[in-house]
C-alpha cells in the first residue's frame, strides 16, 4: 500500500513526533509512505513527497511540522474536494491521514464521504475535539502557559499586582480551565460561560483583606479581551492591573513527554487503521485505551469543556 499524511489547520507540539511514528510504523510494515505538504492545499496544489526513515530523523522533539499546515478554506468548495480526490488518484495514495483539530477534521470527513480511504488524528492546542479524551498538543501547550504564569508571578508578587493573561481558545476553554487549574487562577473567564466581572471583584476583595498580594485571572481568547478585562478590573478593585497575551508561544517548543507518547499511539493505531481498511474512522483516547472512532460521530458531536474543573480551580483559589 501506499501511505500518505498530511497536518492541517494550527499546528500543535506533537505532530512532528506523529509524522515519525506514521512514517517509520508504516515502514516498519512494509507499505510506501509519503508526505503531503501544506495540508489540504498541498493535496490540490502540490505534490508528494516520499518520506524514509532518515527523513524524519530528530524531529520526536520539536514543535511545529515538518509538513508545515495551512488553513484551506478553499476546500469547503466541492470542486476543490473533487480536485483532491483526484491528486490521490493519480498519485496512486490507498490510504490518507489528517492531523489537525475539528476544522481539518471536517475535510477527512468530506473526502471519506466520497470514498477516500481516511483516518484522522486528534490534533490541537485546544483539546476540543468531540469522541476523543484527547489530542495531540493540549499538554505542552498547558505547560507552556504554566511556565509562563510561573514567571508572571514573580513579578506580580513584587508589585502586588492583578495580572490578566489571555490564553489561546476561541471556541473552547479548556486550555484556560487547565491552565488556570494549575496555576491557582482566581478565575477563569471561558467562551462557554458569560462572566460577571462584579463576582470577580468581589473574590478579589475577599482575597486581597486576607492579605494576599497579588492575583491571576485567565482568560480563553474567546471570552474577552485582556487588556479590557484588566482595566476593567483596575477600575473596579482600585488595584494595579497588567494583561499579557501569551499568544502563539503556547504552541511552540519542545512537545511535552506526554505528547510524544500520545503521538505514537495515535500514529501507530492510524497505520493499523488504514492497513485494516477501518477507514473513515479517527484515533481516539478513550478512558484510557485507544481506539477508533466513525469520522461522521466526531463531526456531529461536540465536546464539553470540564467545568467542574473551572468551578475547583475557583474554589481553590481562595
Ligand atoms: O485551533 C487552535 C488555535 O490555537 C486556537 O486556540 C486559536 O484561536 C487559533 O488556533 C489561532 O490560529 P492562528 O494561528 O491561525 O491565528
Amino acid at each position: 500500500m501506499n501511505l500518505a499524511i498530511l497536518t492541517s489547520g494550527g499546528d500543535a507540539p506533537g505532530m512532528n513526533a506523529a509524522i515519525r511514528a506514521f512514517v517509520r510504523r508504516t515502514l516498519a510494515d512494509e507499505h510506501g509512505v509519503w508526505g503531503i505538504e501544506r495540508g489540504f492545499e498541498g493535496l490540490v496544489h502540490g505534490n508528494p513527497v516520499p518520506l524514509t526513515a532518515t527523513s524524519v530523523a530528530n524531529i520526536l522533539m520539536t514543535g511545529g511540522t515538518i509538513l508545515r499546515t495551512s488553513r484551506f478554506t478553499d476546500f469547503h468548495q466541492l470542486a476543490t474536494q473533487v480536485r483532491a480526490i483526484e491528486s490521490l488518484h493519480k498519485w496512486g495514495i490507498d490510504g490518507l491521514v489528517v492531523m489537525g483539530g475539528n476544522g481539518s477534521l471536517c475535510g477527512a470527513y468530506r473526502l471519506g464521504q466520497a470514498g477516500v480511504p481516511v483516518v484522522g488524528i486528534p490534533a490541537s492546542i485546544d483539546n476540543d475535539i468531540a469522541k476523543t479524551d484527547y489530542a495531540i498538543g493540549f499538554d505542552t501547550a498547558v505547560n507552556n502557559i504554566v511556565a509562563s504564569i510561573d514567571k508572571i508571578r514573580d513579578t506580580a508578587s513584587a508589585h502586588e499586582r492583578i495580572f490578566v493573561v489571555q490564553v489561546m481558545g476561541n471556541h473552547s476553554g479548556a486550555l484556560a480551565i487547565a491552565a488556570g487549574l494549575a496555576c491557582g487562577a482566581e478565575a477563569i473567564m471561558i467562551p462557554e460561560r458569560t462572566t460577571r466581572l462584579d463576582l470577580i471583584e468581589k473574590r478579589l476583595r475577599e482575597t486581597y483583606a486576607r492579605g494576599k498580594k497579588h492575583s491571576f485571572i485567565v482568560v480563553a481568547e474567546g471570552a474577552g479581551d485582556a487588556q479590557q478585562v484588566a482595566q476593567e478590573l483596575a477600575v473596579r478593585t482600585g488595584q494595579e492591573a497588567k494583561w499579557v497575551v501569551l499568544g502563539h508561544t503556547q504552541r511552540g517548543g519542545p512537545p511535552s513527554a506526554h505528547d510524544r507518547i500520545m503521538a505514537a499511539l495515535f500514529a501507530s493505531k492510524a497505520v493499523e487503521l488504514l492497513t485494516k481498511r477501518q477507514t473513515n474512522t479517527m484515533v481516539a483516547l478513550h478512558r484510557g485505551s485507544v481506539q477508533a472512532v466513525p469520522l461522521p460521530n466526531v463531526i456531529q458531536s461536540k465536546k464539553k469543556s470540564p467545568l467542574k474543573w473551572q468551578d475547583l480551580a475557583e474554589i481553590l483559589a481562595r
